[in-house]
């Protein structure tokens, strides 16, 4: 048995015990405690922590999940780490939002389905369980699909409306996806999902100091949840996004942002579309788009949320840069297969 420290951003730290065999991960569930996790097989990075000391082996997982750069600076998978001695770990996340307790079943109804493209649509859920619904603006939860034993990770795309007890999510319709072709073809307002969380690290810190997000495709879900609470509670500090697509026809909510630009003083935005194609006024990559303003010489932190390519391409960005933010939080889109 190896005895494994779990260090919090919040300042907490808790002690695990593993079994012989045993992942970090799952030593932890059984103390009440959730790593920040979707997969649990090495596959779609959301566990990542940093080893600050001890020894340890990883059991199969995939680069996407975490690359051979990330590995050579001790950072792991949790649900992959098996600990050979003792072990200091830091995990990205207050420990506040690790307690098994806070995550529960929600039972909600489907009040409304909005098409938004081709590409793209949103739902709003409502219902006494939602209105109790405890998250930060940034986190997700796992519905299950409809009919099936399977779940899918969705982002909250705002906070909970008290006025009708309802909460959002922004899906891209993957061909043959399972739940997003649910969502686009048979959902029906009426029908109840379950949803289980909430679940993960990405969610908006207090804000010291100019804040750069980076949304690709519906990674601009967390986002649109992280400017409904800053619209709430303001802000003194530059708040940029950066919202990128691959064709016009997957910008959406351009309506929404107008509106936080109007509401929140510090907001500002621009949307660009990477295809060649696109008579979209502004094209290329977010990268294309990252002005030396919004980084602020490093005194900055960075929130970028979209699928696996794309963040794999801001760190090489940052990399190339030298661009060394005060933070960089990110969550990958991953397809759960
Ligand atoms: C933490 C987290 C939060 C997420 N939040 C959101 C969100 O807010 N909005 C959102 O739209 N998605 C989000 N996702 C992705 C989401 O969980 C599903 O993976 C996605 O909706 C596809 O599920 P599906 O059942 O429709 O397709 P599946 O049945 O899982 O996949 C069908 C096929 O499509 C492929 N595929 C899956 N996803 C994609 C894709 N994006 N592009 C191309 N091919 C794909 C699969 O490899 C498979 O071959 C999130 C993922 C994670 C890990
Ligand atoms: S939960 Fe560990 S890699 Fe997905």
């Amino acid at each position: 048995m190896h005895k494994v420290a779990l260090n919090f951003e919040d300042g907490v730290t808790r002690f695990v015990q593993t079994l012989p065999g045993e992942t970090v991960a799952d030593a932890a569930y059984r103390s009440g405690l959730n790593i920040p996790m979707d997969c649990r097989d090495g596959a779609c990075g959301t566990c990542k922590c940093h080893c600050e000391s001890g020894s340890y082996e990883m059991d199969g997982y995939i680069d996407d999940a975490l690359s051979e750069h990330e590995a050579e600076q001790q950072f792991v998978l949790t649900c992959c780490m098996i600990p050979q001695a003792d072990c200091v770990v830091s995990v990205p996340a207050s420990s506040e939002v690790c307690v098994r307790s806070q995550q529960a079943d929600v039972h909600a109804e489907i009040t409304n389905i909005n098409r938004l493209s081709d590409s793209t649509l949103s739902f709003t859920v409502a219902g006494d369980q939602v209105r109790a619904m405890h998250f930060l603006p940034g986190q997700y939860v796992n519905i299950q699909v409809p009919g099936s034993d399977q779940t899918r990770a969705y982002s909250f795309s705002s906070m909970v409306k008290q006025a009708d007890e309802s909460v959002s999510f922004l899906i891209r319709v993957v061909p043959n996806g399972l739940m997003s072709t649910h969502m686009a073809e048979q959902a029906q307002v009426g029908d109840k999902l379950t949803l289980r969380g909430p679940f993960g690290s990405f969610y908006l810190r207090d804000i010291k100091r100019p804040v750069l997000m980076l949304a690709g495709g519906t990674g601009l879900a967390p986002f649109l949840a992280m400017l409904d609470k800053i619209q709430d509670d303001g802000t003194e500090y530059p708040i940029h996004l950066i919202y990128g697509v691959t064709h016009e026809v997957d910008l959406v909510e351009l309506k929404k942002l107008e509106a936080f630009a109007e509401t929140i003083e510090a907001f500002t935005f621009i949307a660009c579309v990477a295809s060649p194609e696109s008579e979209w006024p502004h094209k290329g990559y977010v990268t294309n788009h990252i002005e030396a303003g919004h980084v602020n010489d490093g005194n900055v932190d960075i929130y970028l949320c979209g699928p696996p390519p794309m963040v794999e391409a801001v760190s090489q960005f940052m990399e190339d840069q030298n661009l060394k933010p005060n933070s960089f939080y990110y969550e990958k889109f991953a397809a759960s297969q």
